[in-house]
């Protein structure tokens, strides 16, 4: 059989199992307006791109069970970012150098204006696990409608005795297109190492142009690296770093550094390695330049190590975050807030306006919603309370997610010891000290993203609420909340089909 038509005939088996899994999918927790697959699995966001005139998502795809397993690519596209339509199945592994997977990668249109999607072809070396290692190579597949691609095989070959080099990342600067790949040294340190081409097809190993400082970390994964402003950030995947106060505590962190870089030459760091976000569900982002100039990040919500609720049953897992615009902060902090687009979601809102929450008060915002949006602003100069808690997804049998701004531990935190269902645990960002509060939530059936002060902090985590109603409560707590606005906005499903 020929390269083509092994591709068709994987793609085939692929759509087929996955309409049966679909049949089983439970929608407690299945997002209204997240990217998830129609059923099974899916992890990183892959080959991000605006090509004839849609955004174009791809994503790391298990099409059949709700666990990681042969990975594919996952399809879905979009005129303006908040109507999402589904795509086939881009890539399933259909050649030797992809045999156990198409991992991450990225994708560019060429000057010939078709669809570049790098990607790394993964095999294990004993045919079934990690243990003796993994060989992995960088492929290159070619699309020109973005839906169907022809395998052009192996780009980068990369060193025969690495333990793991995959995730390529793709950018042109000037006339010269450039790829970083995450690299475990042999050393056992995690590198990112950059390739330069002027034609996409032949590559040559420019430098290792990024050590991780941490020693512990010994492998960088879905690395990213772009211009904001007049400054580079490298976004990177740290596995090895140890878990340290608020920092590093899921198994999978995503963080980033700011410096200088120009092409030829070294990458020359300003700051510390810096998380992204501070929640429990934040990994693998993946950036791209939307035709406007700005630079739109998606990440993925999931989990390797610790099974997720919607494992056992709901036949599906793994979602994206929302799209979210980059900035940097005069003190070159990465700064991620969702993008306008996603206010064009918003259905039926009320505006609470201005009011005081007297000493150990509730107030229900919302006696039942699965997805909505909450705009909080406090006065904290006129705010006693020890907390500003927001308890999200409270059900009857006592369910719920605490959101808060703690003004003892100086943080934002999302707490999930009185989850119903999935895993527990509760993490937080820091605050800025700034004495205008402002709160922008945005939760959907199994999710909450919050934005910190118009996008300074984020945290990002699964919450998946019990039976029947979810309320939503603001409460103050031996103490009064001066809050200067608050508007709460139902969100419409992203989705064209089911
Ligand atoms: C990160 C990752 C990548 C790899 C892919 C495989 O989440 O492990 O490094 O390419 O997932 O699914």
């Amino acid at each position: 059989m020929n390269v083509k038509s092994q591709q068709t005939e994987q793609l085939e088996r692929a759509k087929e199992t996955n309409g049966v899994l679909r049949q089983k999918r439970v929608d407690r927790w299945y997002p209204l307006y997240h990217i998830a697959a129609p059923a099974g699995w899916i992890n990183d966001p892959n080959g991000l791109s605006f090509y004839r005139g849609r955004y174009q998502v791809y994503f790391q795809h298990h099409p059949y069970s709700a666990q990681w397993g042969p990975m594919h690519w996952g399809h879905v596209s979009s005129e303006d970012m908040v109507t999402w339509r589904r795509e086939p199945i881009a890539l399933a592994p259909s050649v030797e150098a992809d045999r156990d997977g198409v991992f991450s990668g990225s994708a560019v249109v060429g000057d010939d204006g078709k669809l570049y999607a790098f990607y790394t072809g993964h095999r294990w070396r004993n045919g079934v696990n990690e243990d003796e290692g993994n060989l992995q190579v960088q492929c290159l597949a070619v699309s020109e409608d973005g839906i169907v691609f022809e395998k052009r095989g192996v780009v980068v070959e990369g060193p025969a005795d690495l333990l793991h080099f995959r995730d390529p990342k793709i950018w042109r600067t000037g006339d010269t297109w450039w790829m970083i790949v995450g690299a475990c040294s042999l050393e056992n340190r995690g590198e990112l190492w950059l390739y330069r081409s002027s034609n996409l097809t032949d590559w040559a190993f420019d430098r290792v142009v990024f050590r991780a400082p941490d020693p512990d970390v010994y492998m960088l994964e879905c690395p990213d690296m772009f211009p904001l402003g007049n400054k580079w950030v490298i976004l990177y995947c740290p596995m090895g770093s140890k878990k340290e106060g608020f920092q590093a505590r899921n198994s999978h962190n995503a963080g980033y550094v700011v410096g200088d870089w120009k092409p030829g030459g070294d990458f020359q760091p300003l700051t510390d390695y810096r998380p992204l976000d501070w929640g429990h569900q934040f990994y693998a982002p993946q950036t791209f330049e939307a035709p406007d100039g700005r630079r739109i990040l998606f990440g993925w919500m999931g989990s390797f190590e610790i099974p997720v609720a919607t494992q056992a049953a709901d036949a599906w897992c793994g979602q994206l975050t929302v799209p979210r615009e980059l900035s940097l902060d005069e003190k070159l902090q990465l700064q991620n807030r969702p993008i306008a687009e996603i206010e064009r979601l918003r259905v039926n809102t009320q505006d609470l306006g201005s009011f005081e929450l007297g000493l150990n008060e509730d107030r229900v915002l919302l006696e039942d919603a699965e997805a909505y949006e909450i705009e909080l602003e406090v006065d904290l100069e006129r705010t006693t309370s020890e907390r500003v808690s927001l308890t999200l997804g409270a059900t009857a049998d006592g369910g719920s997610t605490l959101v808060a701004y703690d003004d003892l531990m100086h943080r934002v935190v999302l707490d999930r010891r009185a989850a119903t269902h999935g895993d527990r645990g509760h993490r937080g960002a820091p605050y800025d000290g700034s004495k205008r509060l402002r709160l922008r939530i945005l939760v959907d059936r199994g999710s909450i993203e919050v934005f910190v002060n118009d996008g300074a902090e984020s945290v990002t985590s699964f919450a998946f609420p019990g039976e029947g109603p979810r309320a939503a409560v603001l409460g103050s707590e031996s103490g009064t909340i001066a809050v200067k606005s608050l508007v709460l906005h139902h969100l419409r499903s992203a989705w064209s089909d089911s």
